[in-house]
């Protein structure tokens, strides 16, 4: 299959394009800067430019839409708003006038308030799925939601079938002691609702996601099956969040993003937990 994936050359695409690469897709990245030894052929563009992304999203069979300024913080907002919306309307609509039939967006669960929120989101139970209401706050999550909403108006008019795919912080082993370590002792961890994804699992989502010969605009959620942190989810649960009711109780250290829709619909299966990560011998 000829597959489009926009933003390889970043910390998901990357992953995303090594995935599709390893289950026989020809894959083109499309960024604004090469990869780094990326296996891929590679054109680089700014897909906020129209005229470029229609010259570009042509000639194949899927396009997965990763590219996006992937945080609220380090840039103007309007900036970050600018940039995802514009790239995300003129992904949608090169593929839709190429005639593209398939169609993955890489969103965020952001959507729903969570990490970068102003006035604090109270989760209103737990562990969260997709019938958690949409929330965002913030530039960056709002822009995930309104891509969201361009591809569903695609859909809506009858020009290809899409997969949504919300998640959260994604690490491997190389970023995740530096990134999420310190953040770990912090309060502030409640804010990511100690979530992660690992990068590979994220990527076989992504090839889980093509395959899924559904109609319409499917949303899933993704997560690593654990949270990020040493204490059991229960006991931080009660500590963190004591007034909020627990649907289902939630064994060890598992995750508090409830994966079930996405294992059901796409057949997501993480096998990644940072538990199996090697720690770089440079920190204590
Ligand atoms: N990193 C996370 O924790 C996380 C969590 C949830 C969702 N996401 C989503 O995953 C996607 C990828 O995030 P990432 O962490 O890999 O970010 P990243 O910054 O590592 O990669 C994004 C890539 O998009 C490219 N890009 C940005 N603007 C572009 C433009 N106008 N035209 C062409 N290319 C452009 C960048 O050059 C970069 O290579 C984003 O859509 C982000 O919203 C990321």
């Amino acid at each position: 299959m000829r597959t489009i994936v926009t933003g390889a050359s970043g910390l998901l695409g990357r992953h995303v394009a090594e995935a599709l690469l390893a289950a026989g897709h020809d894959v083109l990245g499309i960024d604004t800067v090469a990869p780094l030894g990326g296996a891929w052929p590679h054109a680089t563009a700014d897909l906020a430019d129209l005229g470029s992304t229609l010259q570009l999203v042509r000639d194949c069979d899927a396009v997965v839409h990763v590219a996006a300024i992937p945080r609220p913080t380090g840039r103007a907002g309007g900036e970050v708003f600018r940039t995802n919306v514009a790239t995300a309307y003129n992904v949608v609509e090169a593929a839709a006038m190429a005639g593209i039939k398939r169609f993955v967006y890489a969103s965020s669960f952001s959507v729903f308030g969570y990490p970068f929120f102003e006035k604090t989101v109270v989760p209103p139970y737990l562990p969260v799925d997709m019938n958690h209401p949409v929330g965002a706050q913030d530039p960056y999550g709002l822009s995930k939601w309104l891509g969201e909403e361009i591809v569903d108006a695609a859909v809506r008019r009858g020009a290809f079938s899409a997969v949504s795919i919300r998640m959260p912080w994604i690490q491997t082993p190389q970023t995740f002691f530096a990134g999420v370590g310190p953040r770990r002792a912090t309060a502030d961890s409640a804010r990511d609702l100690w979530a992660y994804l690992d990068a590979r699992d994220a990527g076989q989502g992504f090839l889980r996601a093509l395959e899924w010969r559904g109609e319409g605009h499917l949303r899933v959620l993704l997560s690593a099956a654990d949270t990020f942190m040493e204490e059991e989810t229960e006991a931080l649960m009660r500590r963190v969040y004591p007034g909020v009711a627990l649907s289902r109780p939630i064994a060890g250290f598992g995750s508090v993003l409830d994966t079930a829709h996405a294992r059901e619909t796409i057949g997501f299966a993480p096998e990644h937990s940072w538990r199996a990560y090697q720690k770089p011998e440079t920190e204590g």
